[in-house]
């Protein structure tokens, strides 16, 4: 199995890729990190602790992670996730699950540093600012890592400005740091991510679980459906956050492109943009590749495989 850290800000696509990751043998969920994103790192915390109460859990360790990004002010995303970036589902106790007493980048480093070279894999579906941190505690990470995974970033248009996809818009300097860290970066942006859609199909196999996973990820669905109508004009929504995990579990399922990947940090109108230098065949150092296409079936029968292992 892939050995994995999950950092991320739930967030309703957020709290699929936990379950998934949770639920699928080929991944082990070492822990899940939180970071301000789709709504203060308090709120986004207290959903990943609750979403971890209701599958269980308690052999993950939790920590909260960046309060705000490296410069600039936080931006959220109530109209997508609503006010508690969770909204919808009744949130349950987390009961046994706890947080940890240490900061997220703080966790990432002992664990990394604790493992084998080459032994964890870093997942990221909000911004990417605990990460950066990270690296900053401790450079040595990015040779001890097996990569990192991230959704985030488009080959072409964003989905908060033309440019810019929300994860890299919110802290573009740290991701700029991911990306030029020199440990592999898989990039999950928008060309997947839009296509990883919750139909009415995918949806009623969810609910037709019948387990309380199932109950609530099709609750989640239900608002999240509602706010992707409303603002970006989805019929079905798009659960991005789900493509790191997949890839990690069946990377088969992907269709990538290789190529140098850099991040705008003083554009005008392309701030936060993910340049994907896709002129030449990449050369054999370039670590760097994006998704840019996936098997839709394969793709969902991998997630609804995973919840349906949940209880
Ligand atoms: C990304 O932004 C967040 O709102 C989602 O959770 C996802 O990580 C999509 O642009
Ligand atoms: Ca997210």
């Amino acid at each position: 199995a892939t050995t994995i850290i999950l950092d991320c800000d739930p967030g309703h696509d957020d709290a699929f890729a936990m379950l998934t990751a949770y639920g699928h043998p080929a991944i082990d969920l070492v822990a899940v990190t939180t970071v301000c994103g789709n709504q203060t790192v308090d709120l986004v915390t207290r959903n990943a602790l609750a979403v971890g109460g209701l599958a269980g859990m308690t052999d993950v360790l939790f920590a909260r992670g960046a309060e705000h990004p490296l410069v600039r002010e936080h931006r959220a995303a109530p109209d997508i996730h609503g006010d508690t970036g969770l909204d919808g589902p009744p949130l349950p106790d987390p009961g046994a699950v706890t947080l940890d007493p240490r900061s997220a980048d703080q966790l990432i480093v002992d664990l990394v540093m604790a493992a084998e070279p080459g032994e964890i894999t870093l997942v990221a579906t909000a911004p990417l600012t605990n990460l950066a941190l990270a690296l900053q505690r401790e450079p040595l990470i990015a040779e001890r890592v097996e990569g990192v995974a991230i959704m985030g970033g488009a080959v072409g248009q964003g989905n908060i400005t033309p440019s810019a996809e929300f994860n890299i818009l919110v802290d573009p300097e740290a991701a700029a740091a991911v990306f030029d860290a020199g440990w592999s970066v898989t990039m999950m942006g928008l060309e997947v991510s839009h296509q990883a859609l919750a139909t009415p199909e995918i949806r009623s196999r969810i609910a037709g679980l019948g387990t309380d996973i199932g109950v609530f990820a099709d609750q989640m669905l239900e608002f999240f459906q509602a706010r992707y109508l409303e603002h970006q004009g989805f019929e079905s929504a798009p659960v991005h956050d789900l493509c790191p995990v997949v890839g990690l579990i069946d990377p088969t399922i992907f269709e990538f492109v290789r190529g140098p990947i850099a991040v705008e940090t003083a554009g005008r109108l392309t701030d936060g943009r993910t340049v994907v230098d896709l002129r030449l065949p990449a050369g054999d150092d370039c670590r760097h590749r994006a998704g840019v296409g996936l098997d839709f079936d394969r793709f969902w029968d991998v997630v609804i495989d995973a919840l349906s292992r949940l209880g």
